[in-house]
């Protein structure tokens, strides 16, 4: 006989703190999608939820609600793949940075070294960047793909990006609606369950997880990003994929710019092989660690198998590769890999260029003690580079880039950062004024930051 319960029941259990079994939680996840035409009322649903927010949830019961949306509608890949040898998928998630353009190279250089990695990406979230719309950026590019065209990614090139569809994961889409509208975003379980379940249904064998610190982060504290950290290795452990997480610093922006356009500018800078240290090295950290969690290779040697892909072109073979897969005229993108990219401004033969640029100087001389990336993402999102609504269109030309790091010794009158705006000419006092605020000088030398990552969690 099929279980049978009841949404009040399952209410009151979780509304009194009790732990719910995992097969309520899958029965209440079925009700959520309307299987089999038994849908829940959206407030039993809102209730239930907020019950979550307020009451939490175990680590087994959050690895059995992550199952449950999981299995709500996951990609099929084929039995026997053409290339002979079982594919070893993986993916990369990224909690949200500023100028975190990380997947970008990932994901073509993880290809270069034999992986299949399909990319399911999100837009700016808040004052984040978000991969689809820097993937926009490129005209023609396509992030709708279904089942069958992602396999056939997969199968050419090693690797896609792309956006959530309808049929994946509907219950994420179902419960992140609903949790928008009553307040209840910001549940770790509910956080959690969303973010592994979209993984999950990739049947990736192998996740690495970018969980990010910081002023310019969601998580603004170290305790913060271990608890969401552990919390994540363990759903997706449940799941059984070889999951390992980072906390990386995300005081200041990573790389130097921000923004859709020069963040694709600065991702084929990268795979130019002279991208910034500090994009390169975390590119090669979380590469190499899916290498080793694959047992492809031995963690260092997967970190240079990385290091070499990026310099060798294999990875940006494979970007061009993806790019044309995705809908880009093969013209545009052989052009746009083509570009030396000795530096960012090269990428406007192939993309398009905001109306104006303006220098912002450094009022006095000093060392580079911090570079606020909260301040920064916001003065980008207003200039139209991210969203305040989900119907605004973003400009994918503006942005900012940066001339200096933490740690940089500066002059009275160095252009420390470039704004590129459309709109007036001139920008507002106040957004100088802004951009200025957020840089801090100091008369002592400033160690620069050697490494982003703070700590491991497995
Ligand atoms: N990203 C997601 O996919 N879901 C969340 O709930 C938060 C971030």
């Amino acid at each position: 006989m099929a279980t049978s319960f009841c949404m009040p029941d399952i209410i009151k259990k979780k509304r009194d703190g009790n732990e719910l079994s995992s097969e309520e939680i899958k029965w209440v996840i079925d009700r959520a999608i309307g299987k089999d035409g038994e849908r829940c009322d959206d407030s039993q649903l809102g209730a239930l939820l907020m019950a979550i927010y307020l009451k939490n949830m175990s680590p087994s019961e959050t690895v059995s609600l992550t199952s449950a949306m999981t299995k709500s509608g996951e990609l099929e890949w084929p039995d026997s793949p053409p290339d002979s040898c079982k594919w070893k998928l993986v993916d990369k998630h990224s909690t949200g940075g500023v100028g975190d353009k990380i997947s970008l190279v990932l994901a073509p250089a993880l290809a270069a070294c034999g992986m299949k990695v399909p990319m399911i990406s999100g837009r700016g979230l808040a004052h984040t960047g978000g991969t689809l719309d820097k993937m926009e950026s490129i005209p023609g590019y396509n992030i709708y793909l279904d089942n069958d065209q992602m396999t056939e990614a997969l199968e050419t090139v090693g690797c896609c990006i792309v956006g959530q569809t309808q049929n994946l994961v509907p219950a994420d889409r179902k419960l992140y609606k609903t949790r928008d509208i009553t307040a209840t975003i910001e549940s770790f379980p509910l956080i959690v369950a969303s973010i592994i379940s979209k993984k999950a249904a990739e049947k990736i064998d192998a996740l690495i997880l970018d969980v990010k610190c910081g002023k310019a982060a969601f998580m603004k504290t170290i305790e913060e990003g271990r608890k969401l950290a552990k919390a994540l290795v363990n759903a997706s452990a449940g799941q059984g994929i070889k999951t390992r997480a980072f906390l990386t610093n995300m005081d200041c922006p990573i790389g130097n710019t921000i923004g859709n356009a020069l963040e694709v500018a600065e991702s084929l800078q990268c795979l130019h092989g002279h991208g910034p240290a500090d994009v390169v090295d975390l590119v090669c950290d979380l590469g190499g660690n899916l290498l080793d969690l694959t047992d492809t290779m031995p963690l260092e040697t997967g970190r240079e198998a990385i290091r070499i892909a990026i310099n060798d072109g294999s990875a940006l073979k494979k970007f061009r590769l993806m790019l044309i897969q995705q809908g880009v005229e093969e013209p545009l993108a052989t052009s746009l890999c083509n570009i030396g990219m000795d530096d960012v401004d090269e990428v406007w033969a192939c993309l398009k260029k905001a109306a104006y640029t303006t220098d912002v100087k450094v009022e006095k001389a000093g060392y580079v003690a911090a570079i606020d990336g909260y301040e920064l993402a916001i003065i980008s999102r207003n200039l139209g580079a991210g969203r305040t609504k989900d119907s605004d269109k973003i400009d994918h030309a503006v942005g900012i880039r940066l001339f200096v790091k933490h740690g940089s010794k500066v002059n009275k009158g160095d252009v420390w950062l470039g704004v590129y705006h459309s709109g007036e000419q001139s920008l507002p006092t106040s957004t100088i004024d802004a951009i200025n605020n957020s840089l801090t000088i100091q008369d002592t030398e400033v160690q620069p930051m050697t490494t982003r990552v703070i700590e491991k969690v497995d």
